[in-house]
């Protein structure tokens, strides 16, 4: 029965009884409740028998596991939930929980802790763990004698700061006293088989410990009262992508635009997948022949020659288009390259990491290759490069509008440099590869940090350039569910007439009321640039009103500097506009993120 309609039985229990047995209630999870049930009617048996009430250990809860991810597009999430599958058959009882919604005082009282983490920025946590970062690193973090712990570390090589958020709660952990179970792994992009070893190597010392814990001892359980959001069941996932069909592939950018952004639609029917505004799509894509042939024929490889591509027989042909990155490079290609090719520039490079990276800069794995050829075996070129990863899209529909379609809002990476025109790896696919009709595989990326608020709160909504796509599908959303509350848009690029994203419809919005306000930042169009955060700036009384008003604030698009500089202009609204001193002013975003009110989509 649910506990809200106490009220409606005839009652032993006083009014004020009431009110508290339904505060306590309120307070516990499923499993808690059950427990308590369990006990009551235990304790109750013991009163009418006349015995005293002993029976919290026939009913005890189990020692738990509990499993904190720490993760921006899914993939510490999915290594998380496979952690916690091991767990299970294992016979342990688990607890897997965003670490967004972990209640940090529950720590004291954990025993045994899992923390799956990415690392974004320079070396920052991802958006929905700088809490818990903030936390872990402040006055309030209390000593943790009782707890056990391991990290896994989710990063790429490419950046400077690897697995930098993984080596800090590693770090911090340890500093407060926890016990450190197994060394933390830090993990480049091509990731599984070593989660898979380190999940067998970590639990090995957590099972026994657990196995041997006393009952009842779980903060965690205390803790998941609200925001585990993990697996959420669907057919299709990133280790089965969705084969579907590309409808549309349009430019809307103007012909004499410097930039070349694509409105592509795709038909998810009879997927069974779904998805809400804020989720992203994967993209699988293959390579450009073209650079697949250059390649070959820079090392002399015939394009028949058999490889081995994890246990499977496959052309290096093959696997070059499908199974291997050649557009985004990274350092471990080049250690390898170097000892494979014996060329001395890359043999000297590789031991200076900075100068590595400043060479990795400005090229692909391709512009590697041809600048420093050589004649290496087929097997050796296979084992030198890294799996193809597939590319996140902010998702710029709802399925309120669109039914069974998928839109996205695509930028093509296309520059010249070293000579030769280049291309992105996903971005070319689907912008100069991929005919309408053709074939792509795809899968939904949930991202719950990215949520519209209940219906008639009002948003803020800063989205530059290809950040317009997830506040599209808001937009949708809102408009086909009638919602009430005001929506505000922030929109830049460089030229009105050129770069004016999703023009028409934006103005139709605008027009019928559905987008209450629109402000656009051209930065081009006069002699000193404006940006979206000069416009936030503009309006500054307004915008703090609103927040006052209990407005929700989204930022998508360019994570290096965009949001930098959008996050500094918001400071600076609230100390001009609202009174707050710097650090009061920082104090109060920090606030709105942790209660959900400003979220951000960056990349
Ligand atoms: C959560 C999330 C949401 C996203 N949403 C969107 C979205 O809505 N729309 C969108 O367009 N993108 C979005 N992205 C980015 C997208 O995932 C890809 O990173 C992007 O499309 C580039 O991928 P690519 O495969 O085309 O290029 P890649 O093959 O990955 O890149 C090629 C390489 O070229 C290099 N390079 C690029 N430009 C230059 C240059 N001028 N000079 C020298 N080197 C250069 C890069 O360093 C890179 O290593 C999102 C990313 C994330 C994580
Ligand atoms: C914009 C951006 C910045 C990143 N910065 C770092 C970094 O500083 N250090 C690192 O090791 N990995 C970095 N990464 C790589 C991610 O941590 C890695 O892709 C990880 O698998 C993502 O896991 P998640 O999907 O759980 O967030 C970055 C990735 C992106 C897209």
């Amino acid at each position: 029965m649910p506990f809200t309609s106490l009220h409606a039985l005839a009652s032993p229990l006083s009014a004020q009884q009431i009110q508290d047995l339904q505060k306590l209630v309120s307070q516990l999870n499923p499993i808690q409740q059950a427990w308590v049930s369990g006990y009551l009617a235990a304790a109750a048996q013991s009163a009418v028998g006349g015995g005293a009430v002993a029976v919290a250990q026939s009913t005890a809860l189990p020692a738990v596991l509990t499993i904190l991810f720490a993760s921006q597009t899914g993939n510490a999430k999915g290594v998380a939930s496979k952690i916690k599958v091991a767990a299970e058959q294992q016979g342990l009882t688990v607890q897997l929980q965003d670490i967004a919604s972990y209640k940090t005082n529950a720590l004291a009282k954990e025993q045994y802790l899992i923390i799956v983490t990415s690392t974004y920025g320079e070396g920052e946590p991802p958006e929905s763990a700088v809490s818990f970062h903030k936390f872990l690193y402040g006055k309030k973090a209390s000593a943790l004698p009782q707890l056990n712990y391991a990290v896994l570390g989710l990063g790429d090589t490419s950046y400077e700061f690897f697995c930098q958020t993984a080596v800090d709660f590693d770090k911090q952990l340890a500093k407060l006293g926890a016990t450190r179970l197994q060394e933390p792994a830090l993990l480049d992009v091509d990731y599984d088989s070593a989660a898979q070893a380190w999940t067998e190597a970590a639990l090995a010392k957590f099972q026994p410990l657990l196995q041997q814990s006393a009952p009842g001892s779980s903060a965690a359980l205390a803790n998941s009262a609200q925001g585990s959001t993990a697996g959420a069941a669907s057919l299709y996932s990133k280790q089965q992508p969705f084969v579907a069909e590309l409808s549309v592939n349009q430019k809307i950018t103007g012909r004499s635009s410097t930039k070349d952004v694509r409105h592509i639609e795709i038909s998810l029917a009879d997927s069974g997948l779904t998805y809400q505004p804020g989720d992203a799509l994967g993209v699988y894509f293959n390579n450009d022949p073209a650079v697949v042939t250059a390649i070959l024929s820079a090392t002399g490889i015939a394009p028949t020659s058999i490889v081995d591509v994890d246990g499977n027989p496959l052309s290096i042909e093959e696997a070059l288009l499908t199974r291997f990155e050649l557009t985004q490079s990274y350092p471990s290609f080049v250690e390898h390259y170097a000892k494979f090719s014996q060329d001395p520039t890359l043999t000297a490079l590789i031991s200076d990491k900075a100068a590595l990276r400043e060479f990795l800069a400005t090229r692909q794995t391709i512009d590697v290759i041809l600048q420093h050829p050589a004649r290496i075996s087929a097997q050796q070129l296979a084992d030198s490069l890294r799996k193809i990863q597939p590319r996140l899209y902010s998702i710029a529909s709802s399925q309120a509008e669109v039914g069974d379609e998928v839109h996205l809002t695509v930028g093509v990476v296309r520059y010249d440099a070293h000579g030769s025109s280049h291309l992105g790896g996903a971005s070319g696919f689907l912008a100069e590869r991929l005919a309408e009709g053709e074939k792509v595989r795809v899968f939904v990326e949930h991202n719950d940090n990215f949520r519209l608020p209940a219906q008639d709160i009002p948003v803020i909504m800063i989205g530059p350039g290809t950040g317009i796509a997830p506040f599209r599908a808001f937009l949708q959303e809102r408009d086909n569910a009638g919602a009430t509350g005001q929506n505000w848009l922030f929109f830049g690029n460089p030229h009105f007439t050129q770069d004016f994203l999703y023009q028409v419809e934006l103005q139709d919005y605008l027009k019928r009321g559905v987008l209450t306000k629109l402000d656009v930042a051209f930065s081009r169009d006069q002699a000193s640039k404006i940006y979206v955060q000069d416009k936030l700036l503009a309006k500054a009384a307004e915008v703090w009103a609103w927040l006052q008003q209990g407005a929700h604030l989204y930022i998508c698009g360019d994570g290096n500097k965009m949001a930098r500089d959008v996050h500094q202009a918001l400071l600076q609204i609230a100390v001009d506009q609202g009174g707050l001193s710097p650090e009061d002013a920082a104090d109060y975003f920090e606030s709105l993120r942790e209660s959900k009110r400003y979220q951000k989509d960056v990349y």
